[in-house]
C-alpha cells in the first residue's frame, strides 16, 4: 500500500481567508508553487467552504469581514470536523500585544503582518510539519526513531549550511542506525508512510532514497556497515539543493535550459557541503557526486560512462529515478511503483545497469506485494 497511489494524500490544500481581494490573492500567488489553494472572504463563507473541504491549513487575517479571524479560529474549535485543522492567524497588530489572544481562541501560530514570501512559506511548511511530526510519536520504536533523528540531522544540516559550517558526519552515521535496523527487521514500510506527507520535499525525497537504498543493499547482501553507508549517502546526496532557490527546486512543471543548469548545481553543490568533512565515507561522496551520470556518459555533472560509474552510482540512480518517479509533486501525482519500474525497464536501458535494474525490480515488487 506505501507505494500505490490510491493511498496518497493530493498535495495539501491551504485556505486562505481575508476580506482584502489583494492581500488574499498576493497570499494564494505566493502559495500556489507548493499547494493547492482555495480563497474565502468572510468568516460564514470560509465556514461552509471547510465543512465541504476540510482544508491540511488556515490562514485567516484578523480582520476578516463577518466577525475578525479570532471567531474563525474559535468556531472551527467547536467545531467537530474542523476541530484540529492547523490555523495561522495573521494581524497588522503589535506581534507581543496580540500573541496571547492568538494563543487563547486556539490558532496555532501567528504572522505579523508585513511578511515576506519566504516568511509565509516557512511558517505554513513548519505548522504542516509539526502536525506529520505528531504522528510519528504513534509508530514502533525503530521507524520512529529512524524518522525523528534523520529530521533533526536535516535540519542541523541546514542550519549549517546556511552558517557556512562543515557537517558532523558522526551524527549522521548515529541518525542512521535506526534506520538501517528497521531495514533489517523488516520494519520499514512505516518510515516511507511516515514521511510521504512531510513537507520538506528535499527531506522526504532523501529519506526515501536512503530507505530504498538500504533496502536494495539489504537485499543483495551487503554488511550492516556498508548498508549505514548507503543510507547516510541517500540521506545526503541530494544535500546541495538546500542551496537551490525555491522557485526553481519547486517549480510547478518543466524547467528552462538555464534552469535546469541551475537545477544541475545541486550536485557541485552538495560535494563541496561533504568535501568540507574529512570524516564523510568515500561511498557517501560517489552517491552524491554520481548519482545522476548515466551508462551512455548522457548524465552529469561530468558525462562519466560505462565503467566509470562506480557500482554505488548506479545502485543510488536507479533509487533516485525511482523515488522521483514515484514522489509525489504539487505538479504531478506519484506513479505507481510498477509503472515505473515498466519505465525503467523499457525507456532507460541506455542510462541504466539491468542487471542492478533486475533485481531492484525483483526487491520492489516483492515488497509491494507484502503489504
Ligand atoms: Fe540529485
Ligand atoms: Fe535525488
Amino acid at each position: 500500500m506505501f507505494l500505490t497511489e490510491s493511498r496518497h494524500r493530493q498535495v495539501p490544500l491551504v485556505a486562505v481567508v481575508d476580506g482584502n481581494g489583494q492581500n488574499r490573492s498576493q497570499v494564494a500567488h505566493a502559495l500556489i508553487s507548493f499547494y493547492r489553494v482555495v480563497q474565502y472572504f468572510d468568516v460564514g463563507g470560509a465556514l461552509c467552504g471547510l465543512r465541504d473541504e476540510v482544508a491540511d491549513l488556515v490562514l485567516v487575517d484578523d480582520q476578516t469581514p463577518g466577525g475578525g479571524g479570532y471567531n474563525l479560529v474559535r468556531a472551527m474549535r467547536r467545531d467537530r470536523v474542523l476541530a484540529s485543522v492547523p490555523v495561522i492567524l495573521t494581524s497588522a497588530q503589535d506581534e507581543r500585544s496580540v500573541a496571547p489572544a492568538v494563543k487563547a481562541c486556539g490558532a496555532n501560530a501567528l504572522l505579523s503582518k508585513p511578511y515576506r514570501r519566504s516568511k509565509l512559506i516557512a511558517t505554513v511548511t513548519a505548522v504542516l510539519n509539526r502536525q506529520v511530526e505528531e504522528g510519528w510519536n504513534r509508530l514502533p520504536s525503530r521507524p520512529r526513531a529512524a524518522l525523528k533523528e534523520t529530521i533533526s540531522v536535516f535540519n542541523n544540516i541546514s542550519d549549517a549550511i546556511d552558517g557556512g559550517q562543515g557537517i558532523d558526519y558522526r551524527v549522521v552515521d548515529d541518525a542512521c542506525q535506526p534506520l538501517v535496523e528497521a531495514i533489517e527487521n523488516d520494519d520499514y514500510k512505516d518510515i516511507l508512510e511516515g514521511v510521504k506527507d512531510h513537507d520538506n520535499y528535499t527531506f522526504a525525497h532523501s529519506l526515501k532514497v536512503a530507505t530504498l537504498l538500504s533496502l536494495f543493499g539489504n537485499a543483495i547482501g551487503l554488511t550492516h556497515r556498508d548498508v549505514l553507508v548507503l543510507s547516510g549517502g541517500g540521506l545526503l546526496h541530494d544535500v546541495g539543493k538546500m542551496t537551490i532557490p525555491h522557485q526553481i527546486l519547486n517549480k510547478p512543471g518543466h524547467l528552462t535550459a538555464e534552469e535546469f543548469e541551475v537545477m544541475k548545481g545541486h550536485v557541485p553543490a552538495s560535494r563541496a557541503v561533504l568535501e568540507a568533512n574529512d570524516s564523510v565515507p568515500r561511498g557517501v561522496m560517489i552517491i552524491a557526486a554520481q548519482h545522476h551520470e548515466k551508462l551512455d556518459g548522457s548524465g552529469y555533472p561530468r558525462g562519466l560512462k560505462g565503467r566509470e560509474l562506480n557500482e554505488l552510482a548506479r545502485m543510488s540512480s536507479i533509487v533516485d529515478i525511482f523515488c522521483a518517479l514515484t514522489d509525489r509533486r504539487v505538479y504531478k501525482p506519484p506513479m505507481a511503483a510498477g509503472k515505473a519500474l515498466e519505465i525503467m525497464t523499457a525507456e532507460m536501458s541506455a542510462h541504466l545497469d539491468q542487471h542492478l535494474l533486475k533485481m531492484f525490480r525483483g526487491m520492489m515488487l516483492e515488497a509491494v506485494r507484502d503489504v
